[in-house]
């Protein structure tokens, strides 16, 4: 089939790169010159496994264009994706100007009937009002069917996931439509669910807040263990063993983090706010989420005393690994707390460092290496757990730094491996 993706980020480029995989001819649209510039060298600007081999394979055999021109996108395609970005605006709400605007641009320059799926995380509603900007704008001969489809792609994992999802969500009340999309997707051995539009977008939200909420509630359970001296570990393992819980999602730590949950368990509380419908539950594993990303200075400080001048060696930037992503990261905030406590801090991460620096600049110190971030260091909190640290030998903490005192954010280190050595050890959730 003849598939055009609108938006040539993380969404846009792994949908683009699987659907040119499954066989589709598929043109990829993003309003940045340079980027599609870069892209049509082969040149990737994000970091996502498996991704770069994918791009590199559909450009070369020609299943895949990438284009900044509406009329070669849109002048001759059958099943159009929106993949644009919805960022947060300032107050939580949804910033839908993305999407207008490429629902605008459809609208004038589709020469034939076309499938409109949107794939971006939109508030209840928005695929009405795409509907209603595509009738109002196209020519009034062609037809615009809209359906929602929205996407569960981990970044990280963002191409496995494409290939492997848990399911397909469509959403339409237009039958022909999802019997198309089903069809473009039909070599994937995925569970298809068809819905009609608002449940499909209400689906999205609810999945991303429900996910959140686990990660709340294992670190409230995290919190409590510490203090009745049981281990977090146990508790997640004994409770994931019950096939309604599921072991998935308890892993504590300082807090979930990324361009997704933080964002959209905000918006579900503004979509929620406006049908006056008060989301307790959600606002508590939003405020959850940032005492969790506070807790490692608040442990510095309780290890230390004052932290004035203190050299800390961060480990992870990324909100999680495999990425370098730092956005909702809890190394900023951890960053941004230090640093109002004077410390001074050293930070290393695999993959996030230009993005890190292009937010927190010479603020503080990078390390390419896990060493140099160690080396002289009196703290080292560990943030991320990118297999570069959780499998870094214990040694080198006392190798590299005074009196080692390790603040673990991810529980990376096993408590029979830690009592090996000497070293200061707080971890979240477990006995030491
Ligand atoms: C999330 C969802 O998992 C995807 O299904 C969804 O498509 C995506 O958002 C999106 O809406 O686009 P992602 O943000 O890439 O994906 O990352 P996750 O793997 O879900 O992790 C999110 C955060 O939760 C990370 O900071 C991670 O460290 C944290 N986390 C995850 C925990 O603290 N504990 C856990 O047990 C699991």
């Amino acid at each position: 089939m003849k598939i055009t993706v609108a938006g040539a980020g993380y969404v846009g480029l792994v949908t683009s790169a699987g659907l040119a995989e499954l066989g589709h001819q598929v043109t990829c649209i993003d309003i940045q010159r340079e980027k599609i510039d870069l892209l049509q060298n082969n040149r990737l600007q994000i970091y996502e496994p498996g991704l770069r081999h994918l791009l590199a394979k559909n450009l070369q055999n020609g299943k895949l264009v990438f284009t900044v021109d509406p009329h070669l996108a849109y002048s001759n395609t059958e099943i159009i994706f929106i993949a644009v970005g919805t960022p947060e605006k300032s107050g939580g709400s949804v910033e839908l100007k993305y999407i207008h605007e490429v629902a605008q641009q459809i609208a004038h320059f589709i020469e034939n009937d076309v499938i409109i799926c949107t794939k971006s995380t939109v508030p209840v509603g928005t695929n009405d009002l795409i509907k209603q900007i595509i009738e109002n704008q196209k020519a009034p001969t062609l037809r615009a069917e809209v359906v929602a489809n929205p996407e569960f792609l981990r970044e990280g994992s963002a191409v496995h996931d494409f290939f492997h999802g848990d399911r397909i969500v469509i959403g339409t009340d237009n039958l022909e439509a999802a019997s198309i999309l089903k069809k473009v997707y039909q070599s994937l051995d995925i569970p298809v669910i068809i819905t009609d539009i608002r449940s499909a977008e209400m689906i999205k939200y609810a999945s991303n807040a429900f996910l959140a909420t686990k990660i709340s509630f294992i670190n409230e359970i995290a919190n409590i263990c510490q203090k009745v001296g049981a281990d977090i570990e146990e508790v997640a393992f004994g409770i994931g063993h019950d096939k309604r819980i599921g072991p998935d999602f308890l892993k504590a730590g300082i807090g979930y983090g990324g361009s997704c949950f933080p964002k959209d368990t905000k918006a579900l509380l503004g979509i929620a706010s406006g049908v006056e419908h008060h989301f307790d539950l959600l606002a508590a594993v939003i405020n959850v989420n940032n005492f969790q990303q506070s807790l490692p200075v608040l442990m510095a400080k309780e290890a230390i005393g004052s932290l004035q001048g203190k050299k800390v060696a961060l480990l992870g930037l990324a909100f999680k690994p495999e990425t370098d992503d730092i956005r909702g990261s809890a190394s900023l905030r951890i960053v941004n707390e230090l640093l109002t406590e004077g410390a001074i801090v050293r930070a290393y991460d695999p993959a996030a460092i230009p993005n890190a620096q292009r937010v927190l600049g010479d603020t503080i110190e990078y390390a390419y290496d896990l060493r140099f971030a160690l080396h002289e260091a009196e703290l080292a909190i560990i943030a991320t757990d990118w297999a570069q640290i959780k499998n870094a030998p214990l040694e080198v903490y006392p190798s590299f730094m005074k009196d080692p005192i390790i603040i673990d954010g991810r529980n990376c280190y096993s408590l029979k491996e830690i009592q090996k050595h000497s070293l200061t050890y707080l971890s979240i959730g477990r006995r030491c």
